[in-house]
């Protein structure tokens, strides 16, 4: 597919990675579909995009003339096939469910047009597997996004043994659009981010569990000490403790005891401190997202 051939992008799931590749694909000036099940998660993401947004434009990174179009661009809808009919690539960033994702693909083969690339932005889920019940399997590709999506400059794209040439060439030139850069990586569980990224996560949650420092101590050690933007703590109620639970125990399942999951983060997970989503997780933050001082857990 040319360049000129991608002109709309449709994203399936509106929580924090579907709103911020609606945005990325809006402000490569692609008419974006932002599809989710129900209004009040789009009214969300609308806002997230929104603010997101003014962010840039107020720190000179994106034209303030351009916020109004761009977030015109994105259109919300809950209609499947209104949102996915006319696209060019779609790109499904929906929960981490394998039978939710085969069944959407199928849906997906069923109403785009023939050879249109089919993405997932999933974080560890092979993409054999979810291509496993579509007749071109070939349309199916890893698409794989990090948060928060307008600021880090990376796709992972992962390769099934059967993603065409076509829907790798497709996904290069989008990553283009979306100012993106890429890397190209084989199916295997975690790829290469998330599997390493998962053990830095998982190994903290031990050392809190077996009391060694405090989750702020453990932080700050590698943020000072080893240079991480942030720390695994703060990485984990950025991304959501369910998201990376869930990841892990697939990890578990398909690496084998080095990811067997923490207690302390399935307890949490269990109890709905679920990150800075929910406004609760390992730290506690307020109505602004600003976090609540010695509200650790
Ligand atoms: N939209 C627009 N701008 C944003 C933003 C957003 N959503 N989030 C942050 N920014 C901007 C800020 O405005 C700020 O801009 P300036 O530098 O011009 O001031 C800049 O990004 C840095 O932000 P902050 O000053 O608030 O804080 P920071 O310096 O700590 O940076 C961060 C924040 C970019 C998130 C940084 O901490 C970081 O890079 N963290 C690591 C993120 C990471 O590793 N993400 C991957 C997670 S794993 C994943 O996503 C994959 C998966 O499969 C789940």
């Amino acid at each position: 597919m040319s360049d000129s051939a991608l002109k709309t992008v449709t994203v399936l799931g509106s929580g924090i990675m579907g709103a911020g590749i609606a945005q990325v694909a809006a402000m490569g000036g692609l008419d974006t579909f932002l599809y989710d099940v129900n209004d009040a998660a789009l009214e969300k993401a609308r806002g997230v995009i929104a603010g997101s947004l003014k962010k840039l434009a107020e720190k000179g990174k994106f034209p303030a003339a351009d916020v109004d179009a761009t977030l015109a661009r994105v259109r919300t809808t809950t209609d499947f096939a209104a949102a996915v009919t006319p696209s060019d690539f779609v790109i499904e960033a929906i929960p981490e469910k394998l039978d939710l994702k085969q069944r959407t693909f199928v849906e997906l083969e069923r109403l785009t047009r023939p050879g249109v690339p089919l993405g997932s932005n999933t974080s560890s889920l092979m993409i054999s597997a979810i291509a496993e019940p579509l007749r071109d399997k070939g349309r199916v590709i890893g698409v794989h996004f990090f948060n928060p999506v307008p600021v880090m400059r990376l796709i992972e794209i992962v390769l099934g043994p059967d993603s065409s040439p076509q829907a790798l060439a497709a996904t290069e030139a989008l990553a283009k659009v979306m100012g993106k850069e890429t890397v190209r990586v084989k199916e295997a569980p975690g790829f290469a981010t998330s599997r390493i990224n998962a053990l830095i996560g998982l190994e903290a949650f031990r050392m809190l569990e077996s009391g060694i420092a405090s989750a702020e101590d453990i932080d700050k050690a590698l943020k000072l000490g080893l240079n991480h933007p942030m720390g695994p703590f703060e990485m984990a109620d950025l991304v959501g403790l369910d998201t990376r639970l869930s990841t892990i125990r697939y990890l578990h399942k398909t690496l084998g005891e080095t990811f067997r999951p923490s207690p302390l983060m399935e307890k949490l997970v269990e109890e709905g401190r679920l990150g800075r989503k929910v406004g609760r997780g390992v730290y506690t933050y307020d109505a602004k997202g600003n976090r609540i001082p010695d509200a650790t857990h």
